[in-house]
Parts: structure tokens; C-alpha cells; sequence
């Protein structure tokens, strides 16, 4: 493991320990249109939602970096038997209040505890955006191990070439940072939908698609004016589907989700 891999993971857990109480407030807020946090996930929901609903009955699910459990306990709500991953004490602690403690493990998606070909559904939201490149391919192996054959997998990335220029300004900040000493906050890995999707399929997964979810320059947007951002969120929400998704377009989005088999 060189240096770089371990600060990678350490700042992954770390800055969560940081920021788990503003995840559970952005959970408990419900105006999606005040927020591009909660814009951008109703997106990923829809999808996630599809993907649950091809599930069987009790079927076994397992939330990988599971953060304050907010997909577990709609799940449970749902009566799937799910199981929690999350390596940040801070996120463990909020999510003891929405879902059994006993449920939500310490642990890395590196090294699941979790026999092979066990879960039928193995979700990482917003998860490997944080890890290197290799710990992104050890962590789809390990998903792919746990997976029951035709098991589905959801997982978000961040998109290389987002309108909202979050990769060219995370470069010139990386540039004053070494003018100016300052540390990196943490490790952002980029994608694009077809590399990302040459990379499932490397590790084993089949019928692997990638899909684009939020009109990204809402993001810059609600940075200038968070009234002119909630203005402008309301009218781009009718047609997000061909903004973020039309074929295109989708290396542009706020969010690339990966939905795959094994
Ligand atoms: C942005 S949060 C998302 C939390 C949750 N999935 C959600 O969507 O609300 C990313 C989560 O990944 C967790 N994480 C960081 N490194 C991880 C690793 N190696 N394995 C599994 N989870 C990890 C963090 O602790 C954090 O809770």
C-alpha cells in the first residue's frame, strides 16, 4: 500500500467523522428544491427505488458506507433483511437512530465481512468517489464476491466532465494548495460513464449501465444565489431525464449511477 492509498482511506472516514451531523440534517430536511444535496439525491432515489422494486420478497440487501442509514430503514420499512457497512463512529452513532444498531458494522468495502455469493442487492452510495483508483477496483471485486449470481449492484461516482467544473476547480485548488502548503481535504475519483463501465465489467459484473442524474450548474448556481438555485432547480425538474441522461449528455451530469449484475 503506498502513502498516498492510506491518506486516501483515512481522509474517506475521517472527513465523515467531520461531517456525519450536516448528513443527517440534510436527511431530515424535505425541500428538494432548497438544497442541491437534496436535488441530486432524489435522482439517485428514483433510481435506487427501481432497482429495489426488482427485488424478491425478504430479499438480502447490504448498504455499503452506509452513513446515518437512511436507505437501510426504508428497506426494513419494506421487510428486506439488510445489513450496514460504515467505517466512520460518527455516522455509526447517527445511524443507531434510525436503524438497529446491531445492523450497521465497522468496516471497508475493501474487506467485506460478508460470505461470497450471499446479498442480492449491494448498493455504495456516494462511497468510492473517495477511494483511489485501486482501492475503487478492489472494492467492486469484493461486491462482485458477496453478490449471489444475478445479484444487482447500484453505486454512484462523480462524473469527470460535470457542468458544474467541480473537477477543474478541485485541480486549481490542488494547485494554490501546493503554492501554499495548505493540506487536501480528501481524494475525489473521477469517472467517465464508459471507462467506469469498462472497469465493472474488468471486475466481473455483467449488463452494466451507467445513467446521469442532476442538471449539474444547479450546483454553481445555488452557490451565487441559493434563491435563484431553488428558482432555477424548479424548472429544470421536468426535464432532467434528457438534461442529465439523454445519451450524450450523461458524461456531463451531477451524478453517474452504475447499475449492474453480477
Ligand atoms: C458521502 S457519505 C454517503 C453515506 C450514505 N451512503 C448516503 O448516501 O447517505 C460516504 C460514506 O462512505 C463511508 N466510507 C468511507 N470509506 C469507506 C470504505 N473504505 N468502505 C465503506 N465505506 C466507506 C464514509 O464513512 C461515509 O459514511
Amino acid at each position: 500500500m503506498n502513502s498516498d492509498e492510506k491518506w486516501s482511506r483515512r481522509r474517506a472516514v475521517e472527513v465523515h467523522d467531520e461531517t456525519a451531523d450536516g448528513f443527517f440534517a440534510e436527511y431530515r430536511g424535505d425541500n428538494i428544491f432548497d438544497s442541491p444535496f437534496r436535488y441530486g439525491r432524489h435522482f439517485i432515489d428514483r433510481a435506487w427505488v427501481r432497482c429495489v422494486s426488482q427485488l424478491p420478497h425478504g430479499a438480502t440487501c447490504l448498504d455499503i458506507g452506509c452513513g446515518v442509514g437512511a436507505h437501510m430503514a426504508r428497506l426494513l420499512d419494506q421487510g428486506f433483511e439488510v445489513t450496514g457497512i460504515e467505517p466512520s463512529a460518527e455516522m455509526r452513532r447517527l445511524a443507531a437512530k434510525n436503524v438497529p444498531a446491531d445492523l450497521v458494522s465497522d468496516g471497508s468495502v475493501l474487506q467485506l465481512p460478508t460470505p461470497d455469493s450471499s446479498i442480492d442487492f449491494v448498493y455504495a452510495i456516494e462511497v468510492f468517489r473517495y477511494l483511489d483508483t485501486r482501492d475503487n477496483a478492489q472494492g467492486h471485486r469484493e461486491i462482485v464476491r458477496v453478490l449471489k449470481p444475478g445479484g444487482i449492484y447500484f453505486g454512484t461516482y462523480v462524473n469527470k466532465w460535470a457542468l458544474d467544473g467541480f473537477r477543474q476547480l478541485s485541480q486549481l485548488r490542488m494547485l494554490a494548495r501546493r503554492v501554499t502548503g495548505a493540506p487536501r481535504r480528501y481524494h475525489v475519483e473521477f469517472e467517465t460513464p464508459s471507462s467506469l463501465c469498462d472497469k465493472l465489467r474488468a471486475a466481473g459484473f455483467s449488463q452494466v449501465k451507467a445513467q446521469g442524474a442532476m442538471f449539474a450548474p444547479l450546483r454553481v448556481l445555488h452557490k451565487l444565489s441559493p434563491r435563484l438555485g431553488a428558482a432555477a432547480s424548479r424548472l429544470t425538474m421536468a426535464h432532467e431525464t434528457w438534461l442529465s441522461d439523454h445519451g450524450p449528455f450523461r458524461p456531463f451530469a451531477g451524478h453517474l449511477i452504475i447499475i449492474a449484475r453480477r
